[in-house]
């Protein structure tokens, strides 16, 4: 049976651009109410400034308490209770355990892993008052498995894995289920510095992923996935079962 997501209100971080952006893009399409949130400002009115009433900006630090109250004070004002959270802004930080800078680290924990804690934490007194609805927490593979010179972030994806487990445990009972979503490397600005077809090379899948595969799997989850909680949601071309080595597949 779908739950459909026509009329349900959405409430999406780090959604001025990337993945966020997308997910904004195609929640509006299916009809939901959706509060598009970010720090950038500029890039996120432009992107609700074409999608229709029912989709708002609001500017949102992730890591800042205050902004968690008034971007839940404003969908409830403008929409209604929330149905669902979407745990999307992340950075990335690259670096040596030994070379990056301790406050890179913390910060790192504090908008990928603090800031989700501090968005169920706000949000799910709503979403108890729209009688249930679920959360979705933007994880990576590097929750799932350790990269080097990564180390700031790999720790902040992991804790985000297990603060879902540790949430659906806690929140099934009320009606609201938390999963998280593990992403390999997608074609959005976080990337756009790196080498991606050498990272790419040896997936299954051999290329880089788009904005709309994650988002697919956000709206089932969101809106189908109604026996599902505290799971791990992988989109990754293959990458974490292992490593296509092509000399052995040429000799086929
Ligand atoms: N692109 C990838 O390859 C990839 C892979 C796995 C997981 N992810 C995760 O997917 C999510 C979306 O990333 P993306 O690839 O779209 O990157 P992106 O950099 O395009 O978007 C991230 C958004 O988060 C926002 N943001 C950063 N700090 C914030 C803060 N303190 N408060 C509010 N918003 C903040 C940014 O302004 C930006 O709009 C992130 O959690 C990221 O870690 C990305």
């Amino acid at each position: 049976m779908r739950n459909s997501l026509d009329g349900q209100v959405v409430l999406v971080t780090g959604a001025a651009r990337g993945m966020g952006a997308e997910h904004v893009r195609q929640l509006a399409g299916v009809g939901a109410r959706v509060v598009a949130t970010d720090v950038l400002d500029e890039e996120g009115r432009a992107l609700t400034a074409g999608l229709g009433n029912d989709v708002i900006y609001q500017h949102h630090d992730v890591t800042v308490e205050a902004d968690w109250i008034a971007a839940v004070a404003k969908a409830e004002a403008r929409f209604g209770p929330v149905n669902h959270l979407v745990n999307n802004a992340g950075v990335v930080t690259f670096g040596s355990i030994e070379s990056t800078d301790p406050a890179a680290f913390r910060r790192t924990i504090d908008i990928n892993l603090t800031g989700c804690w501090l968005g169920m934490h706000y949000t799910v007194p709503s979403i108890r008052r729209a009688g249930g609805g679920s959360i979705v927490n933007i994880s990576s593979t590097a929750g799932l498995q350790g990269y080097a010179n990564l180390g700031s972030y790999v720790a902040s994806k992991w804790g985000l894995r297990g603060l879902t487990k540790a949430a659906a445990l806690e929140l099934g009972p009320l009606g609201i289920r938390v999963n998280s979503i593990h992403p390999g490397p997608i074609r959005t600005p976080m990337i756009a510095g790196l080498d991606a077809d050498s990272i790419v090379a040896s997936q299954p899948i051999a290329r880089v992923g788009e904005p709309e595969e994650v988002t697919a799997m956000l709206l089932y989850l969101l809106a189908d996935a109604t026996y599902s909680t505290g799971h791990e949601f992988i989109i990754d071309g293959g990458a974490v079962i292992g490593q296509v080595v092509r000399t052995l597949v040429d000799q086929d």
